[in-house]
C-alpha cells in the first residue's frame, strides 16, 4: 500500500470517536516498533518526523525507512512533518514525498501566522498535501517555538483562522505541553474550550500535541536502573480517550517513545553489563515501544481495528 494522505483517516476517526495515534521516528528501530503495533492491532498510524529527525537521520533515510515498514506492513500510513517551522522545510517536505506537513507559526503574531499558513497551504494543497497548523501556545519548549506559560486557543480566533488560513487541521491549546514535566499538581485540559472550539468547526479535525502520558512504570524503572527523572507526569489516558471524542482526530506521542526505549535499555545495561553488540538491546527497546504503542491504540486512542 503506498503512503495515504490524513483526509479519510480523520473524517472516519471524528465519525467515529476515536484518534490516530501520530508517533515521531526517528530511526529503524522506533519506525519498527510503531509499525509492528499498528499491524497487532489493524490499526491507522501517522509517522511523523520533527525537524531533529530529519537533521539526526537524514530525511532520505526517514523516507526510505518508512517505505521499507509499508513493505512490511499492509497498513495505511501518513508521512507527516511535525513543527515545520518556515515555508522551507514543508517544501522540502511535500517534494520529498510526505503526504502532510505542519506548518507551526503559533509563536508568530496572529496575522503572520496566517500569512504563513496560507503560503503553506498554497504550496501543499496543489500537490495533493495535507496541511496542519497551529494556534494558541503549548507551554515548554517546542523545537525552535518556545513559551514560558501556555496561552490557549481562542475559539473564534481558531474559526476565523481555519476560514481564512485554508489549513486542513488544527493544533490547538488546552492545557497539553511537550516534554515528561506536563503538570505539577493534577493533571486537567480544558474541556470546555475543546467543546467549544469543537462546537464551532463541526466535521473539522483538531489536533493535540504533548499529549504523552509519561507511563510511571517506565520513570520507575529508568530511575531504578541509574536514570533520574524526578517528578515526570504526563496526560492520564482517559483524558486523552475523551479528548479523541470531542474532535481531536489526531494525537501526538513522542516522549512516551523515548521513555519505553530508555528505561528498557538501562534496564538491559544493569542486567547485562557485558553487552556490546548494540542488537543486544536494541532489540527489548524496539519491543518496548510495540507494547507501549499498541496499549495507546487501545487505550487513549480508541483506533484498534480501524483501518
Ligand atoms: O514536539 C516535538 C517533538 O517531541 C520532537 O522533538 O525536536 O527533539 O525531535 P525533537
Ligand atoms: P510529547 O512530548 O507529549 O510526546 O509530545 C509530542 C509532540 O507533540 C510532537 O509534536
Ligand atoms: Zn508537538
Amino acid at each position: 500500500m503506498p503512503l495515504t494522505g490524513p483526509k479519510e483517516m480523520f473524517a472516519r476517526a471524528y465519525k467515529e470517536g476515536y484518534a490516530v495515534g501520530a508517533f515521531n521516528v526517528n530511526n529503524m528501530e522506533i519506525i519498527q516498533g510503531i509499525t509492528a503495533a499498528g499491524a497487532a492491532e489493524n490499526a491507522p498510524l501517522i509517522l511523523q518526523v520533527s525537524a531533529g529527525a530529519r537533521k539526526y537521520a537524514g530525511q532520505t533515510y526517514i523516507v526510505k525507512l518508512v517505505e521499507a515498514a509499508l513493505l512490511e506492513c499492509d497498513l495505511p500510513i501518513v508521512l507527516h512533518l511535525d513543527h515545520g517551522a518556515d515555508f522551507q522545510i514543508c517544501k522540502d517536505c511535500v517534494d520529498g514525498g510526505f503526504t502532510s506537513v505542519m506548518i507551526d507559526g503559533s509563536h508568530l503574531p496572529y496575522e503572520e501566522n496566517l500569512a504563513l499558513t496560507r503560503q503553506v497551504v498554497e504550496y501543499a494543497h496543489q500537490r495533493g498535501v495535507w496541511v496542519e497548523a497551529e494556534l494558541g501556545r503549548l507551554a515548554g519548549v517546542e523545537e525552535a517555538v518556545s513559551s514560558a506559560k501556555s496561552i490557549y486557543t481562542d475559539p473564534d480566533q481558531a474559526v476565523d483562522f481555519v476560514r481564512r488560513s485554508g489549513c486542513d487541521s488544527l493544533a490547538i491549546a488546552i492545557g497539553t505541553s511537550h516534554g515528561a514535566y506536563k503538570f505539577t499538581g493534577e493533571p486537567t485540559l480544558d474541556f470546555t474550550r475543546l467543546q467549544i472550539i469543537s462546537d464551532k468547526l463541526p466535521g473539522y479535525p483538531l489536533v493535540l500535541h504533548g499529549a504523552s502520558s509519561v507511563p510511571q512504570e517506565f520513570v520507575a524503572m529508568t530511575n531504578k536502573y541509574g536514570g533520574k527523572l524526578g517528578s515526570a507526569r504526563g496526560v492520564p489516558e482517559e483524558l486523552l480517550r475523551k479528548a479523541a471524542g470531542m474532535g481531536v482526530c489526531k494525537i501526538n506521542i513522542d516522549s512516551d517513545i523515548r521513555l519505553a526505549m530508555t528505561a528498557q535499555i538501562r534496564k538491559y545495561f544493569a542486567e547485562n553489563p557485558e553487552e556490546f553488540d548494540p542488537r543486544g538491546y536494541l532489540k527489548p527497546a524496539r519491543e518496548a515501544v510495540k507494547n507501549m504503542v499498541q496499549h495507546k491504540i487501545r487505550t487513549a486512542l480508541g483506533c484498534s481495528g480501524k483501518i
